[in-house]
């Protein structure tokens, strides 16, 4: 006699509705999207298949269609011109920015919409870091970065940011935007803290899109080491400290012991950002017709609800909605 069959709660597709543990909505996701200055224009990124980078009034177009769709959030990234970037990031807290008229006309036509918006230097910097680069030495400077992207965050807000999302990983910034958001009357803008971010070669594609790379070194000074898990908890513990809402890990995929161990630390809520590289290279071994794009990307969205995340940021945001509205 066998007493233990696991395989009767598979036996069909009602027990395993039943059995099910975890489940994809569309109100898990947030879908990052690309702005850029001009009129009509959407440019697709070339090693983002299916993304693009918009004008404001095709990035207005595109939310009102994910909104229909119910996705509930969205996270916005400027591309600039060169022109407009400089070793201190001026442009990122200027009110009447290409990023600020994003977020009001976003918030205007959508207003059920939430707003994510990142908080690092490097759309904006000459240097390509999210960090000010000390002139002589190279080093990114932590506590002056910090004015710079608590002036960004405050900027965001009153163009109508619900959530800022720190990318930087400066020391103490979220506590610093915290205490600077406050004091402006910003008590209610959110902070999805990018908590867990490693130095990776998954963002690879983004750089892309808003020609962002550093424009000499790397960003292991600030981003962690892609070897240490432990170091994430003491991330999850001082962001939890200075006040962050929400915790992210990111990559996703490739971190979701990091996801899994946070989980067990914190009552917060987590996201994982399932980034450009591995949204590419979905993309590229479907087009090869390698693997079936829809079936990986349903099952990769359910590993990051599996791992314990609330919610995921995904390029395949939109794909995933249409699907889950079948
Ligand atoms: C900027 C930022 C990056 C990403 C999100 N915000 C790139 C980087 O840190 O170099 C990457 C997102 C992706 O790859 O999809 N600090």
């Amino acid at each position: 006699m066998m007493t233990y069959r696991p395989r009767r709660n598979r036996k069909n597709a009602a027990t395993r509705n039943l059995v099910r543990e975890n489940t994809l909505t569309v109100n898990d996701l947030i879908a990052p999207l690309f702005v850029i200055e001009g009129e009509n224009l959407s440019i697709p990124v070339d090693s983002m298949p299916g993304q693009s980078r918009f004008s404001i009034d095709l990035l207005v177009k595109e939310v009102k269609e994910l909104a229909g769709l119910g996705i509930p959030c969205v996270s916005l990234f400027p591309a600039l011109d060169d022109s407009l970037k400089n070793p201190t990031a001026t442009e990122s807290y200027n009110d009447n920015g290409l990023f600020q008229r994003a977020i009001r006309a976003v918030k205007a036509a959508c207003p059920e919409v939430l707003i994510m918006t990142d908080v690092a230097m490097d759309p904006y910097s000459s240097d390509g870091h999210d960090g000010l680069v000390d002139a002589t030495t190279g080093e990114i400077k932590n506590d002056e970065t910090l004015e710079i992207l608590a002036q960004m965050a405050i900027s965001q807000a009153k163009a109508g940011s619900d959530i800022i999302g720190p990318s930087d990983m400066m020391d103490g910034r979220i506590g610093y935007i915290r205490d600077a958001l406050d004091e402006e009357g910003f008590s209610k803008t959110s902070i999805m803290s990018y908590t867990a971010k490693y130095a990776s070669a998954f963002y690879g594609p983004f750089r892309d899109a808003l020609d962002s790379a550093p424009k000499s070194g790397d960003k292991l000074s600030y981003q962690m080491d892609y070897a240490n898990k432990r170091e994430a908890i003491r991330e999850t513990i001082l962001d939890e400290q200075e006040g962050a809402d929400i915790l992210m890990v990111k990559p996703g995929l490739c971190y979701l012991d990091v996801i899994s161990e946070m989980r067990n630390q914190t009552t917060l809520p987590i996201a994982a950002y399932n980034v450009s590289g591995e949204y590419a290279m979905v993309k590229a071994a479907a087009e090869k017709g390698w693997i079936d794009g829809e079936k990986i990307m349903m099952e990769m969205l359910m590993a990051f609800k599996r791992a314990g995340c609330n919610m995921i940021l995904t390029y395949f945001a939109k794909d995933a909605a249409k699907l889950l509205a079948k």
